[in-house]
Protein backbone atom coordinates (compact mmCIF):
# COMPACT_ATOMS: atom_id res chain seq x y z
CA UNK A 1 0.00 0.00 0.00
CA UNK A 2 1.49 3.15 -1.09
CA UNK A 3 0.86 6.30 1.47
CA UNK A 4 0.28 9.40 -0.18
CA UNK A 5 1.20 12.64 1.65
CA UNK A 6 0.67 16.00 0.84
CA UNK A 7 2.04 18.09 3.51
CA UNK A 8 5.89 18.38 4.48
CA UNK A 9 4.55 17.81 8.43
CA UNK A 10 3.09 14.45 7.06
CA UNK A 11 5.98 13.54 5.26
CA UNK A 12 8.24 14.12 8.74
CA UNK A 13 5.81 12.13 10.97
CA UNK A 14 5.21 9.29 8.01
CA UNK A 15 9.00 8.91 7.59
CA UNK A 16 10.07 8.42 11.21
CA UNK A 17 9.21 4.87 11.31
CA UNK A 18 11.38 3.56 7.88
CA UNK A 19 14.18 5.69 9.05
CA UNK A 20 14.27 3.83 12.30
CA UNK A 21 14.01 0.69 10.33
CA UNK A 22 16.15 1.27 7.55
CA UNK A 23 17.71 3.18 4.30
CA UNK A 24 15.18 5.62 2.27
CA UNK A 25 15.67 6.55 -1.00
CA UNK A 26 14.03 9.13 -2.77
CA UNK A 27 13.38 9.46 -6.38
CA UNK A 28 12.40 12.85 -7.22
CA UNK A 29 10.06 13.47 -10.52
CA UNK A 30 7.36 15.80 -11.53
CA UNK A 31 5.09 13.09 -12.57
CA UNK A 32 4.01 12.05 -15.54
CA UNK A 33 5.55 8.85 -15.00
CA UNK A 34 6.99 6.62 -17.46
CA UNK A 35 8.88 3.34 -17.59
CA UNK A 36 11.99 5.32 -17.26
CA UNK A 37 10.82 6.56 -13.76
CA UNK A 38 10.06 2.93 -13.28
CA UNK A 39 13.69 2.19 -13.59
CA UNK A 40 14.78 4.83 -11.19
CA UNK A 41 12.44 3.23 -8.66
CA UNK A 42 13.71 -0.51 -9.62
CA UNK A 43 17.08 0.83 -8.60
CA UNK A 44 16.16 2.97 -5.60
CA UNK A 45 14.51 -0.52 -4.43
CA UNK A 46 17.88 -2.40 -5.02
CA UNK A 47 19.61 0.43 -2.74
CA UNK A 48 17.08 0.99 -0.06
CA UNK A 49 14.67 -0.61 2.59
CA UNK A 50 12.35 2.60 1.61
CA UNK A 51 11.49 4.23 -1.36
CA UNK A 52 9.54 7.60 -1.54
CA UNK A 53 8.36 9.32 -4.61
CA UNK A 54 8.26 12.92 -4.81
CA UNK A 55 5.96 14.71 -7.55
CA UNK A 56 5.76 18.26 -7.57
CA UNK A 57 6.03 19.92 -11.09
CA UNK A 58 8.03 22.88 -9.53
CA UNK A 59 7.43 26.45 -11.01
CA UNK A 60 11.12 28.18 -10.01
CA UNK A 61 12.94 25.65 -13.12
CA UNK A 62 10.57 26.76 -15.41
CA UNK A 63 11.06 30.03 -17.30
CA UNK A 64 8.69 32.40 -18.81
CA UNK A 65 7.41 31.05 -21.90
CA UNK A 66 7.96 27.31 -21.02
CA UNK A 67 5.90 24.45 -20.63
CA UNK A 68 4.96 25.19 -17.01
CA UNK A 69 0.97 24.98 -17.48
CA UNK A 70 0.33 22.66 -20.17
CA UNK A 71 3.22 20.09 -18.24
CA UNK A 72 1.40 16.81 -18.12
CA UNK A 73 -0.27 16.26 -15.05
CA UNK A 74 -1.58 12.50 -14.25
CA UNK A 75 -1.70 11.80 -10.87
CA UNK A 76 -4.01 8.91 -10.78
CA UNK A 77 -2.07 7.00 -13.29
CA UNK A 78 1.42 8.12 -11.76
CA UNK A 79 -0.17 6.53 -8.04
CA UNK A 80 -1.30 3.28 -9.95
CA UNK A 81 2.21 3.13 -11.97
CA UNK A 82 3.88 3.44 -8.07
CA UNK A 83 1.91 1.03 -6.15
CA UNK A 84 2.63 -1.76 -8.90
CA UNK A 85 6.12 -0.94 -8.65
CA UNK A 86 5.76 -1.02 -4.33
CA UNK A 87 7.04 2.45 -3.70
CA UNK A 88 6.15 3.11 0.29
CA UNK A 89 5.10 6.61 -0.33
CA UNK A 90 4.25 9.41 -2.31
CA UNK A 91 5.43 13.04 -1.43
CA UNK A 92 3.30 15.29 -3.78
CA UNK A 93 2.74 18.08 -1.73
CA UNK A 94 0.83 21.76 -3.81
CA UNK A 95 3.18 24.63 -4.89
CA UNK A 96 1.86 26.56 -1.84
CA UNK A 97 3.77 23.79 0.32
CA UNK A 98 6.59 24.20 -0.73
CA UNK A 99 6.88 27.77 -1.46
CA UNK A 100 4.30 29.95 1.04
CA UNK A 101 6.11 32.96 0.67
CA UNK A 102 6.04 33.18 -2.99
CA UNK A 103 8.48 32.06 -5.72
CA UNK A 104 11.11 34.50 -5.12
CA UNK A 105 12.56 33.27 -1.77
CA UNK A 106 16.40 31.44 -1.07
CA UNK A 107 17.23 29.76 -4.05
CA UNK A 108 20.04 27.43 -4.80
CA UNK A 109 22.79 29.05 -6.83
CA UNK A 110 24.74 26.27 -8.86
CA UNK A 111 28.68 26.67 -9.92
CA UNK A 112 29.91 27.45 -13.61
CA UNK A 113 28.47 24.60 -14.83
CA UNK A 114 24.97 25.73 -14.32
CA UNK A 115 24.90 28.39 -16.55
CA UNK A 116 26.17 27.13 -20.19
CA UNK A 117 24.52 24.56 -22.22
CA UNK A 118 20.98 23.83 -20.69
CA UNK A 119 21.85 26.74 -18.49
CA UNK A 120 22.11 29.33 -21.06
CA UNK A 121 19.23 28.23 -23.02
CA UNK A 122 16.88 27.94 -19.59
CA UNK A 123 18.53 30.88 -17.83
CA UNK A 124 17.74 30.29 -13.96
CA UNK A 125 16.13 26.86 -14.81
CA UNK A 126 19.11 24.97 -12.77
CA UNK A 127 18.78 27.02 -9.90
CA UNK A 128 14.92 25.95 -9.40
CA UNK A 129 16.17 22.51 -9.70
CA UNK A 130 18.34 22.53 -7.56
CA UNK A 131 16.55 24.26 -4.84
CA UNK A 132 13.66 21.74 -5.03
CA UNK A 133 16.17 19.22 -4.51
CA UNK A 134 18.06 20.78 -1.66
CA UNK A 135 14.31 21.17 -0.23
CA UNK A 136 13.10 17.86 -0.57
CA UNK A 137 16.46 16.18 0.42
CA UNK A 138 15.89 18.48 3.62
CA UNK A 139 12.32 17.04 3.99
CA UNK A 140 12.94 13.28 3.38
CA UNK A 141 16.24 13.23 4.48
CA UNK A 142 16.59 10.68 2.23
CA UNK A 143 19.90 8.26 2.41
CA UNK A 144 20.13 8.23 -0.95
CA UNK A 145 18.14 9.93 -4.43
CA UNK A 146 18.04 8.54 -7.60
CA UNK A 147 18.58 10.45 -10.73
CA UNK A 148 18.10 10.19 -14.12
CA UNK A 149 21.44 10.29 -16.41
CA UNK A 150 19.25 12.07 -19.40
CA UNK A 151 19.12 14.96 -17.63
CA UNK A 152 23.33 14.96 -17.58
CA UNK A 153 23.65 18.05 -16.47
CA UNK A 154 20.88 18.38 -13.81
CA UNK A 155 23.07 15.00 -12.27
CA UNK A 156 26.36 16.45 -12.47
CA UNK A 157 25.02 19.86 -10.69
CA UNK A 158 23.35 17.72 -7.92
CA UNK A 159 26.33 15.82 -7.17
CA UNK A 160 28.32 19.08 -7.09
CA UNK A 161 25.69 20.85 -4.54
CA UNK A 162 25.28 17.75 -2.40
CA UNK A 163 29.54 17.39 -2.33
CA UNK A 164 29.83 21.66 -2.09
CA UNK A 165 26.89 21.55 0.89
CA UNK A 166 28.07 18.91 2.19
CA UNK A 167 24.76 17.61 2.51
CA UNK A 168 24.63 13.73 3.64
CA UNK A 169 22.32 12.04 0.72
CA UNK A 170 24.48 10.06 -1.55
CA UNK A 171 23.38 10.65 -5.67
CA UNK A 172 23.29 7.61 -7.31
CA UNK A 173 22.35 8.03 -10.98
CA UNK A 174 20.20 5.50 -13.63
CA UNK A 175 21.09 5.07 -17.17
CA UNK A 176 18.98 6.50 -19.84
CA UNK A 177 15.88 3.96 -20.77
CA UNK A 178 15.19 4.40 -23.88
CA UNK A 179 12.05 2.82 -26.62
CA UNK A 180 13.28 0.18 -28.82
CA UNK A 181 14.29 2.58 -31.57
CA UNK A 182 16.50 4.34 -29.85
CA UNK A 183 14.07 7.50 -28.75
CA UNK A 184 15.24 8.54 -25.06
CA UNK A 185 11.92 8.22 -22.88
CA UNK A 186 10.69 11.39 -21.24
CA UNK A 187 7.48 12.90 -20.18
CA UNK A 188 7.75 15.34 -22.25
CA UNK A 189 7.41 12.60 -25.42
CA UNK A 190 3.19 12.91 -25.14
CA UNK A 191 3.76 16.18 -26.98
CA UNK A 192 5.26 14.72 -29.98
CA UNK A 193 2.64 13.76 -32.99
CA UNK A 194 3.37 10.40 -35.02
CA UNK A 195 5.05 12.44 -37.74
CA UNK A 196 7.74 14.86 -35.17
CA UNK A 197 8.03 11.30 -33.22
CA UNK A 198 9.48 9.80 -36.35
CA UNK A 199 11.75 12.83 -36.80
CA UNK A 200 12.64 12.97 -32.59
CA UNK A 201 14.84 9.14 -34.00
CA UNK A 202 16.97 12.13 -35.47
CA UNK A 203 18.60 12.67 -32.09
CA UNK A 204 20.05 9.60 -30.39
CA UNK A 205 20.99 8.50 -34.02
CA UNK A 206 23.48 11.78 -34.34
CA UNK A 207 24.94 10.81 -30.84
CA UNK A 208 25.55 7.41 -32.12
CA UNK A 209 26.98 8.85 -35.63
CA UNK A 210 29.21 10.47 -33.31
CA UNK A 211 30.50 7.67 -31.66
CA UNK A 212 34.01 6.69 -32.79
CA UNK A 213 35.31 9.88 -34.98
CA UNK A 214 38.67 11.14 -35.28
CA UNK A 215 38.29 13.74 -32.43
CA UNK A 216 35.56 16.25 -30.68
CA UNK A 217 35.95 18.74 -33.17
CA UNK A 218 34.58 15.56 -36.15
CA UNK A 219 32.11 14.46 -33.76
CA UNK A 220 30.57 17.98 -33.41
CA UNK A 221 30.65 17.93 -36.72
CA UNK A 222 28.64 14.56 -37.56
CA UNK A 223 26.28 15.28 -34.87
CA UNK A 224 25.32 18.52 -35.86
CA UNK A 225 24.94 17.61 -39.48
CA UNK A 226 22.69 15.11 -38.62
CA UNK A 227 20.30 17.30 -36.51
CA UNK A 228 20.38 19.81 -39.48
CA UNK A 229 16.85 19.37 -41.17
CA UNK A 230 13.64 20.29 -41.69
CA UNK A 231 11.06 19.96 -38.46
CA UNK A 232 14.52 19.75 -36.26
CA UNK A 233 16.17 23.35 -34.45
CA UNK A 234 18.92 22.41 -32.64
CA UNK A 235 19.94 24.36 -29.83
CA UNK A 236 23.38 22.54 -29.47
CA UNK A 237 25.17 19.64 -29.58
CA UNK A 238 28.69 20.01 -27.42
CA UNK A 239 31.09 17.49 -26.23
CA UNK A 240 31.64 18.01 -22.54
CA UNK A 241 34.31 16.30 -20.26
CA UNK A 242 31.88 14.26 -17.33
CA UNK A 243 34.08 15.04 -14.79
CA UNK A 244 33.75 19.18 -15.43
CA UNK A 245 30.83 19.37 -17.67
CA UNK A 246 32.87 21.71 -19.24
CA UNK A 247 33.52 21.31 -23.36
CA UNK A 248 36.65 19.64 -24.66
CA UNK A 249 39.16 21.03 -26.98
CA UNK A 250 38.42 20.13 -30.49
CA UNK A 251 41.58 17.74 -30.52
CA UNK A 252 40.20 15.86 -27.74
CA UNK A 253 40.33 12.28 -28.06
CA UNK A 254 39.73 9.35 -25.52
CA UNK A 255 35.94 9.87 -23.61
CA UNK A 256 34.33 12.56 -23.83
CA UNK A 257 30.03 12.90 -23.04
CA UNK A 258 28.01 14.04 -25.75
CA UNK A 259 24.93 16.41 -24.81
CA UNK A 260 22.20 18.08 -27.60
CA UNK A 261 19.07 19.95 -27.14
CA UNK A 262 16.87 20.18 -29.95
CA UNK A 263 13.53 21.65 -30.79
CA UNK A 264 10.98 18.62 -32.49
CA UNK A 265 7.83 21.00 -33.97
CA UNK A 266 7.10 22.54 -30.77
CA UNK A 267 8.86 19.97 -28.28
CA UNK A 268 12.47 20.93 -26.50
CA UNK A 269 13.86 17.01 -26.00
CA UNK A 270 17.74 16.61 -24.80
CA UNK A 271 19.83 13.71 -25.14
CA UNK A 272 23.10 12.30 -24.41
CA UNK A 273 25.35 9.63 -24.40
CA UNK A 274 29.37 8.37 -23.65
CA UNK A 275 31.66 8.33 -26.95
CA UNK A 276 34.93 7.21 -27.44
CA UNK A 277 36.53 8.98 -30.29
CA UNK A 278 40.02 8.58 -31.79
CA UNK A 279 40.28 4.97 -31.12
CA UNK A 280 39.75 2.76 -34.15
CA UNK A 281 36.57 0.25 -33.43
CA UNK A 282 37.21 -1.44 -36.87
CA UNK A 283 37.25 -5.52 -36.06
CA UNK A 284 39.57 -7.39 -38.18
O1 LIG B 1 14.37 15.80 -13.40
C1 LIG B 1 13.27 16.22 -12.96
O2 LIG B 1 12.19 15.64 -13.21
C2 LIG B 1 13.24 17.49 -12.11
O3 LIG B 1 14.18 18.40 -12.55
C3 LIG B 1 13.40 17.20 -10.61
C4 LIG B 1 14.77 16.57 -10.30
C5 LIG B 1 12.30 16.28 -10.14
C6 LIG B 1 13.32 18.51 -9.82
O4 LIG B 1 12.09 19.13 -10.02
Amino acid sequence: MTTILTTIAEAREALVDPRTNGTIALVPTMGALHEGHLSLVRLANEHADSVVVSIFVNPTQFGPGEDFDRYPRTFDEDVALLEGAGVDAVFAPAVDEMYPKGLDQTLVTGGPASRILEGAHRPGHFDGALTIVHKLVSIIEPDLAVFGEKDAQQLFLVRAMVDDLNLRTAIVGAPINREDDGLARSSRNRYLSAADRELALHLSAALRAADGAADADAARQIGRECLDGDGIVLDYFELVDPSTFLPVEGAHTGTALAVLAARVGTTRLIDNQLLMLGVSTAVN
